[in-house]
């Protein structure tokens, strides 16, 4: 697939059918996140994946009993009453979670991270796969419960976790609102 195929189809997807993606396609797809630009060359890039299907279920039900307990961000009401849903789950069933964490601090971090996220997500496109940032499980995987689950390091913060999986369904990409760009020649 062209890359600007890749960027234009690529969308969050929210359905996803059970099986995993294979070993190889995953590490070709944590291959093309560390081609991301990152500051100062430091690639303090981590990747945990997370393949078994009772964890992502253990740990879309800690995220979603910390966010609704301790409501760490300030989100709509409406998402709090969705995390409140005992049918909601933070992965939507994705087969795989790839939790990108920094293991260094300093400025442009999180950018790090992103930038990667972001390859990671193409990638996947490229390869006929959905994928999705679940922000919403970001607060509880920093949490000692969070860390435990996802056998994250001290030294590491979660920056980006992405749910991968094959799509159920077609699903157009997310209309953009147009452009607004000022020019200064
Ligand atoms: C930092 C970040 C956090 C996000 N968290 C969630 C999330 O927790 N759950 C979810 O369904 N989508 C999440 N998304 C996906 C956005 O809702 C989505 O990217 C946006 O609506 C645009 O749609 P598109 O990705 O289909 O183009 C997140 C995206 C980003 C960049």
């Amino acid at each position: 697939m062209e890359i600007l195929d890749a960027i234009n189809l690529r969308h969050s997807t929210r359905d996803y059918l059970t099986d995993a993606p294979s070993k190889a396609t995953i590490e070709g797809l944590l291959s093309a996140a560390t081609r991301a630009p990152c500051a100062f060359n430091r690639q303090a890039w981590r990747f945990t994946v997370i393949l078994n299907r009772n964890l992502l279920d253990e740990i879309s039900a800690g995220a979603k009993s910390y966010m609704t307990r301790t409501r760490p961000l300030e989100l709509p009401e409406t998402l709090y009453q969705k995390l409140a849903d005992p049918d909601f789950h933070v992965f939507y069933r994705a087969p795989a979670l790839i939790v990108i964490s920094a293991a260094a601090q300093g400025p442009w971090i999180e950018a790090d991270g992103a930038l990667a996220a972001e390859n990671l997500m193409l990638a996947a496109q490229a390869q006929g796969l959905g994928s999705c940032w679940i922000g919403l499980s970001q607060p509880f995987l920093a949490t000692p419960e969070g860390r435990a689950l996802a056998q994250l390091p001290k030294d590491e913060n979660p920056v980006a976790p992405i749910a991968i999986g094959r799509p159920a369904q077609a699903v157009a990409p997310t209309p953009r609102q147009p452009v607004v760009a000022r020019w200064i020649a």
